[in-house]
């Protein structure tokens, strides 16, 4: 098929934006936020760990990233400025006991995916990628400039996109934003999209649980080397995350070059920090108790994400801790 899409001019703004992974947190969130500033949005999701009341059934359109005939029909439709490509398997444990899913649908859909855009004519991609690929990094805050260590098989399979992407920007001028998310947190504003994961995995929907339902949450580890003795972690506000994404698509319609940026505040907190700051916002004490360590926990993770401010001008205006913690409660509270 010949390709049907052609990229906008220079200064031309970005019009029509696919979306994979648009059912999912993430993805959902900065859907509403392009749709907010007026891009049209169609989202590809195969539903397989996204939300089907997330998405408006207008823009749905239910296709697999591994059917690249599908996605090359959905992105035939009408020209597409870019793409953004959320659709993935999040899930670290999982993947140290599957890593096969990890690499099928990860790595092999991602591949579908840059197959399809190669076949249409879209040369512009906005990657979620994350810390994982440090591993355990040894410079922290974490620059860019910190070599792939991946400790396990979820970060692997995304240090394997990012390298498939500078071939094909090598290769077939596809330019790519490759945007390294540190530990996503909170919901939208208006509580319109936020985090529901099956299984929960992430630390503060499970803090709520336990405020919920009264059962401890399971702190792991209680001996890293750091103040408290707790791990420290990035947490960076969705909306800030999906505001990255849109300056990432701007500067690629733009004429920008292919680039990877972290994405964070540069500030951390202790999972004891954020276990006070929801019993503040909650006014609730939370039970907990220590448990071990998890596998592949480094102690600190904080992101430098110097460059994407000087070169995008993005900053996080939306990720101070107490309103990360007031918009993901109101959402674990919502009205179905
Ligand atoms: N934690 C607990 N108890 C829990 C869950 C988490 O103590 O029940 C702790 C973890 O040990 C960690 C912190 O809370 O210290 C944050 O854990 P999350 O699971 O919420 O987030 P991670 O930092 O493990 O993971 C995030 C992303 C991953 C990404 C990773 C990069 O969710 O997708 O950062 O390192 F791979």
């Amino acid at each position: 098929m010949a390709p049907v899409n052609s990229s906008s001019s220079d200064n031309s703004p970005a019009r029509r934006i696919l979306v994979t992974g648009g059912a999912g947190y993430i993805g959902s969130n900065t859907t509403l936020q392009l749709l907010d500033a007026g891009y049209e949005v169609v989202v590809a999701d195969n539903l397989s760990r996204g939300h089907r009341a997330a998405v408006d059934p207008a823009r749905l359109r239910e296709v697999d990233l591994l059917d690249t005939e599908g996605l090359v029909r959905v992105m035939s439709e009408k020209p597409l400025d870019a793409v953004i490509h959320f659709a993935a398997y999040i899930a670290v444990g999982e993947s140290m006991k599957t890593p096969e899913t990890y690499f099928h649908n990860n790595t092999a859909g991602s591949l579908s995916l840059l197959t399809a855009m190669i076949r249409t004519g879209v040369r512009h991609v906005v990657f979620s990628s994350t810390a994982a690929v440090y591993g355990m990094p040894t410079t922290v805050p974490i620059p860019e400039s910190e070599p792939y260590a991946p400790v396990n098989a979820y970060g692997e399979s995304k240090v394997m996109v990012e390298k498939m992407l500078d071939w094909f920007d090598r290769i077939h001028g596809l330019r790519s934003v490759c945007l390294r998310y540190f530990n996503a947190s909170g919901a939208d504003p208006d509580c319109r999209a936020g985090e529901s994961h099956d299984p929960e995995t992430h630390l503060i929907p499970l803090i709520f649980r336990a405020v919920q339902t009264g059962t401890p949450v399971t702190l792991f580890g209680d001996d890293y080397p750091t103040p408290d003795g707790t791990c420290i972690r990035d947490y960076i506000h969705v909306s800030d995350l999906a505001r990255a994404h849109i300056v990432a698509v701007e500067s690629l319609v733009k004429g920008g070059a292919s680039k990877k940026y972290n994405v964070g505040t540069g500030r951390g907190y202790s999972v004891r920090e954020v276990l006070q700051a929801v019993e503040a916002v909650t006014g609730k004490p939370v039970p907990y108790q220590f448990g071990p360590r998890r596998d592949g926990d480094p102690p600190t993770l904080v992101a430098d994400s110097t460059r994407l401010q000087s070169e995008l001008g993005w900053k996080p205006v939306d990720s101070e801790l107490t309103r990360i913690v007031e918009t993901a409660w109101r959402w674990a509270n919502r009205k179905a």
